[in-house]
């Protein structure tokens, strides 16, 4: 599977390489902040979760390297070091609930729904790259959203239905962290052939599903 190269169109192939280098790095950060992270996670479980996460992650890495050397993929980092380093600042000075927040909505499900937009326009190649890593996030997403509910079962009523409206604005950042780096998102979808509106909409959509599920604990 991982042998066919069915693209003569050099576009294409320069495009979806720019896409497998950004997934690859922001696999890498994940991993780099969930490490992080380990130490200071409220109890055992969370620890031991968060080190499963970053197994996966290191997994997902090394599969898109992997598939990158043979699809022949220029690697040059689509994040420099200093935007790395904002994100790995990010995330270490997010309180657990906002790390939950951040690492979990907007990164984890948000991100890989935008992913999984990509799948059906791929090659075979990096479609099969792609697998374990999209089961993978299903898990962590699960994880993610699991501790965020406890998180905000702990609130007050009013305190609660005030954080879920304000995730909205929450999942701004990495948006203007991507515009502020330069990384031209429309145009890196748009040059492997997708509708970039078209996946803001599903993104938007499964935002509001996660918001609703949030916000559905409190008539619980
Ligand atoms: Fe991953
Ligand atoms: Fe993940």
């Amino acid at each position: 599977m991982s042998t066919v190269l069915p693209i003569d169109d050099d576009s294409y192939c320069i495009a979806m390489g720019r896409l497998l280098v950004m997934y690859t790095q922001i696999d890498y950060l994940i991993m780099c902040a969930c490490a992080e992270r380990i130490a200071t996670a409220p109890n055992e479980e969370m620890k031991l979760m968060l080190g499963k996460q970053v197994g996966d992650e290191s997994r997902h890495v090394r599969i898109q390297q992997e598939w990158m050397e043979k699809f022949g993929t220029d690697t040059t980092p689509v994040f420099t070091e200093q935007h790395q380093q904002r994100f790995l600042q990010h995330f270490r000075e997010l309180n657990w609930l906002n790390f939950l927040t951040d690492m979990y909505v907007c990164v984890e499900a948000l991100g890989s729904e935008a992913v999984e937009q990509i799948v059906p326009l791929a090659d075979p190649g990096t479609r099969e790259s792609l697998k374990t890593p999209l089961q993978d996030e299903i898990d962590h997403v699960a994880f993610g959203l699991g501790q965020l509910k406890i998180e905000l079962a702990k609130l007050p009523h009013k305190q609660r239905m005030e954080y879920i409206e304000s995730i909205s604005s929450r999942l701004d950042f990495l948006d203007d962290a991507l515009n502020d780096m330069g990384v031209d998102i429309p145009a890196m979808f748009q040059a492997v052939g997708a509708d970039y509106r078209q996946v803001v909409d599903i993104v938007l959509e499964r935002r509001g599903e996660i918001l609703q599920e949030l916000s559905m604990l409190q008539a619980a």
